[in-house]
């Protein structure tokens, strides 16, 4: 089971490994426990425990997926040293790695290729730094996750990033375009949307930034003079009709896009090919053509079950591939606990 915590809605997969491939056994979507702060440990735990009910999963292990405001990622340089040492290093250095005071918290680290040192002739190739993904989350929140978890009756396995869902979904989706292409991978969530580049198999940059569905319905909502819970309906049901009104509140998000793709293709001489879209805001084309026009780019949405055998009861098939794009972090999260 993964189970991705998101601000306004949570997402949970029960995924079963079949062969080289994976199975979709069922899927769960259901209004996170409160949205404006975190839960305590008792709600979260109650949560999850009727959420993994209505997955009526075999096993009791679970992979958690936290969200951007409860967690850190960084790509830095650090020695070329064993994870268990970066780690500790990383805990009693924040200020001097990640240029932040971080106390309190939890790192994990993924080492990217090792950048090597131009070597004389006939001397052993040594490598000089490692180029490291750090993720983070304070010491507490982990406490307060693994309690919830138990206390539902669960064991918690792993807990990893939503921004980083997306990459490990589109490995699994689309392996050739994630080994040989360019692309940006958006997730348009409520409060956040998370923005990765990878470039030939490699994640080379992560970026997260504060606008999502939240401040879209919002910023409809002031500008139409309605109330939240009209805008919203109408966002989702005829965003076409209040074009005028939604495009400058998704411009925004082109923007922070656009600056990223410029700042990738600046330091790496390369070019950004694609522009793949998840999250609730994928779910509507209309989010989609307005991105596209903003960042003269294709974009398009994605379905990240295409590489899993759709296996859910019957009154889920006939909706698994309109709430796709939903589910693509816990997706991306349950291909890669296995
Ligand atoms: N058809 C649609 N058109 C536009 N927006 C939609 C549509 N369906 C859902 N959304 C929006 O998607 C958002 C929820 O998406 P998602 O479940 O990805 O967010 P989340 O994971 O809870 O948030 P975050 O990732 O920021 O923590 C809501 O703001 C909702 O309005
Ligand atoms: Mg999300």
């Amino acid at each position: 089971m993964a189970i991705d915590l998101g601000s306004r809605t949570t997402k949970a997969v029960y995924v079963q490994r079949n062969g080289e491939g994976f199975d979709l056994l069922r899927y769960v979507i259901q209004d996170a426990p409160i949205y404006d702060k975190a839960p305590s440990p008792e709600l979260l735990g109650e949560h999850l425990r009727v959420v993994t009910q209505a997955l009526e999963a075999k096993t009791k292990t679970v992979t958690l997926v936290i969200g951007m405001g409860d967690s850190i990622l960084r790509n830095v340089e650090l020695p070329p040293l064993p994870i268990s040492e970066m780690r500790l290093m990383l805990k009693f250095n924040t200020k001097s790695y990640l240029q932040q005071e971080l106390p309190d918290h939890a790192f994990d680290c993924f080492i990217l290729a090792p950048t090597v040192a131009p070597a004389k002739p006939g001397a052993p190739k040594v490598a000089q730094k490692y180029k490291v993904w750090v993720g983070g989350a304070k010491n507490q929140y982990v406490a307060d996750l693994q309690k919830a978890t138990r206390s539902a009756g669960l064991i918690p396995d792993q807990i990893t990033l939503s921004a980083l869902g997306p990459v490990n979904a589109f490995e699994n989706a689309r392996p050739d375009a994630f080994t040989k292409d360019v692309v940006a991978l958006v997730d348009i969530g409520f409060k956040h949307s998370t923005i990765n580049i990878l470039s030939h198999g490699e994640l080379a940059l992560s970026r997260v930034v504060a606008i999502g569905g939240d401040k879209i319905t919002a910023g409809l909502s002031e500008a139409l003079g309605i109330s939240y819970a009209e805008a919203e309906g109408i966002k989702i049901g005829m965003p076409s009709e209040v074009e005028s009104s939604l495009q400058p509140l998704l411009s925004p998000l082109g923007r922070e896009l656009r600056a990223s793709i410029d700042f990738f293709e600046h330091q790496h001489e390369k070019t950004v090919a694609h522009v793949y879209v998840s999250g609730g805001g994928a779910r509507s084309e209309f989010f989609i053509h307005t991105l596209q026009s903003d960042l003269m780019l294709p974009c398009t949405n994605w379905n990240p079950t295409t590489s899993f055998n759709i296996a859910v009861p019957s009154h889920q098939a006939d909706e698994v591939d309109q709430v796709a794009s939903q589910l693509t972090v816990a997706l991306g999260a349950a291909a890669s606990s296995f």
